[in-house]
């Protein structure tokens, strides 16, 4: 087990990516913070774990407002006494153009993808340095903030946003013996914010299909775990190659 006994948090842990991660770590030893604002989609994430034999506890935080992720963070250790390992995984996406997107889109958008990250990692950060055992931090981006999109504008600059906040933490937390990278995935599941999958989606990479959300989660497992001991500060593409492909078919 590459996890044994160690405590992670998992945000947005109720559906696809998030869903999975929560599943696969707990299959690895570890007990599981799900984090949803849907209560319904966490609790089953919840209900499978302790199903197949594992710990996990609901905690139906909106991760975009600091006193909460405070609280939940505390509630976190006063039921699991510690915590080793986070997953920023949550966000939302506008799917507008710049004429479309509003000021409140901009701000919900940039509060939910962007700053939610801010703040897990600060009193996360903050517990793990008192902890003085160190940990991992793993957040999600995505290919959008790599490159121009046609709809989805303030998505785009968060993500992009994230690939560098990944940097800065990891500089900040590595002399506290916190590892921090990303994962940048491409059509993995259903898309963000939905439940179905389609496979009529267009799907340009190497591969000519969509990513399962196991194989985002294997991902996210390899930068949490000793596996990726020297890894640090990295963006991961997990895209089946779109990013190292020309798009024009030339
Ligand atoms: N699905 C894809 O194809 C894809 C592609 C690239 C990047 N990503 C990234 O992967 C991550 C997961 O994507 P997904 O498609 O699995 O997401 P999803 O929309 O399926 O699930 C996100 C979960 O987060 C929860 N959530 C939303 N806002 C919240 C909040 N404020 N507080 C707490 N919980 C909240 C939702 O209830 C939902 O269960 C995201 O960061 C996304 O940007 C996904």
């Amino acid at each position: 087990m590459k996890l044994k006994d160690q405590v992670a948090i998992v945000t947005g842990a109720g559906r696809n990516i998030g869903e999975d991660v929560a599943k696969l770590f707990a299959t690895e030893g570890a007990k599981i913070a799900v984090v949803d604002l849907d209560k319904a989609r966490g609790q089953r994430t919840v209900d499978a774990i302790k199903a197949a034999g594992g710990d996990a506890e609901l905690y139906a935080t909106d991760v975009s407002k600091g006193a909460d992720v405070a609280a939940m963070v505390k509630a976190v250790v006063g039921r699991f006494g510690r915590v080793d390992l986070l997953v920023n995984n949550v966000a939302i996406s506008d799917n507008k153009t710049i004429f479309e997107c509003t000021e409140e889109d901009w701000d919900r958008v940039m509060t939910i993808t962007l700053k939610s990250q801010f703040l897990m990692s600060k009193y996360v950060a903050q517990q793990m340095v008192a902890q003085g055992s160190g940990g991992k931090i793993v957040n999600v981006g995505s290919t959008s903030g790599w490159q121009g999109r046609p709809r989805a504008i303030a998505y785009s600059a968060a993500k992009a946003a994230i690939a560098n906040f990944t940097r800065a933490l990891a500089v900040q937390l590595a002399p506290h013996n916190i590892r921090v990278n990303a994962i940048v995935p491409n059509k993995i599941g259903s898309p963000v914010g939905k439940d179905d999958f389609d496979p009529t989606r267009p799907v340009e990479n190497m591969l000519k299909r969509a990513g399962q959300p196991l194989e985002a989660a294997k991902a996210i497992l390899f930068l949490a775990s000793d596996d990726s001991s020297f890894i640090i500060g990295e963006n991961l593409f997990v895209d089946g190659g779109t990013m190292a492909m020309d798009q024009t078919g030339h």
